[in-house]
């Protein structure tokens, strides 16, 4: 079987390829030691929209955002003393920090699901760290496989799984470590453990002491998927979804092109790719004193209008409970 024309082994011609297909706005997935990510600018609300789109996720989890070395993730996150030990000692590595976002990031929001941390992480792999190099800015990657299917470690995994969907897909043969990074917390008062992975507990304990695993339910309590372990942005207003008008007091948040009397529209014309990528930044323009409430005009249950749904629906849950 001849390999699908969207891959190109490594040199240094595909890697300049791929990193003025990120430049240009174009999905790439590349090769980590952990396993193959799907990139894309983390600046860029529209193409990490295009990310979701790609993977047909129905929920929108934040994403995590690749950076060469502890000096650029504090461009991005407010790093503080524990991330500042744990890079010097596991990164580049397998290892992803959530950290607050810094007011000037310049990331995008949907790259943080709304939240105000993000989750920031040096790869070791060479070619990830080559890519993004000639980048030059931050990769915002989940893995590189579509909703419900298991990581990809291949290349050829990639394409089966999301096919012309990417533009470019970087081979590096097999990922070595095989299973998603380590995920760790460290924005409260103790560090929790969001997600297992190739960097143990016991090793991030040897750095910083006693660390929350926050991966085994509490007592009691069903077990939560990674993606649940995040927390979920709601704006602090409610929210009414499938809203025909709205009352004086509320604000209209509409879509397509029939909303002439909406307040803000996420897309005029009706496009639910540029609807996701201004989702959480219209939800925060309009959480304002002046509004009782956020009306949303109905948004089709199909393709990213799952995940904006699926969005908007914990929002207005959020209020009623
Ligand atoms: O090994 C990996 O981590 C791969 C490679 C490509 O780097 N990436 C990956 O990304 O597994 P993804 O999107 O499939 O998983 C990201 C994980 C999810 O469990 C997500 O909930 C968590 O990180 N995460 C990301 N941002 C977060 C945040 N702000 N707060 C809490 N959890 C976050
Ligand atoms: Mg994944």
């Amino acid at each position: 079987m001849t390999d699908p024309a969207n891959i190109l082994p490594a040199s240094d011609d595909s890697l300049s390829d791929a990193a003025a297909r990120l430049r240009s706005g174009g999905l790439v997935a590349f090769p980590t030691e952990t396993v193959y990510g799907l990139g894309a600018d983390a600046r860029d609300d529209h193409i990490v929209a295009r990310i979701f789109e790609a993977k047909n996720r129905p929920s929108f989890n934040p994403l995590i955002v690749h950076v060469p070395d502890l000096e650029s993730a504090a461009a991005f996150g407010e790093m503080g003393p524990r991330a500042e030990q744990l890079a010097q000692a596991f990164w580049p590595g397998p290892l992803t920090f959530v950290v607050p976002r810094r007011a000037d990031c310049g990331l995008s929001l949907l790259v943080s699901a709304g939240l105000d941390t993000v989750a920031l992480r040096a790869p070791a792999h060479l070619l990830a760290r080559d890519l993004l190099k000639r980048f030059g800015g931050p990769i915002a990657a989940p893995s590189a496989n579509a909703a419900g299917e298991v990581s990809p470690t291949l290349a050829a995994h990639v394409a089966q799984s999301l096919g012309a969907k990417v533009d470019i897909i970087l081979d590096g043969g097999a990922c070595a470590v095989g299973l998603e990074s380590t995920v760790i917390d460290l924005c409260g008062d103790r560090p929790a453990l969001l997600r297992h992975g190739a960097v143990t507990l016991e090793q991030l304990e040897t750095v910083l002491g006693r660390i929350d695993d926050a991966t085994r339910p509490a007592e009691g309590q069903a077990p939560r998927s990674p993606g649940q372990l995040a927390r979920h942005y709601a704006p602090s207003i409610p929210v009414r979804m499938n809203a025909t008008e709205a009352a004086a007091d509320e604000a209209l948040l509409g879509f397509g092109p029939d909303t002439p009397d909406c307040t803000q529209s996420l897309s005029p014309s009706g496009d639910l790719t540029e609807a996701a990528a201004n989702l959480f930044a219209a939800l925060r323009a309009l959480d304002t004193p002046g509004h009782r409430a956020i009306a949303v005009k109905p948004i089709p249950e199909t393709g990213l209008g799952r995940a904006i749904n699926d969005r908007l629906r914990r929002a207005a849950e959020a209020h009623n409970r």
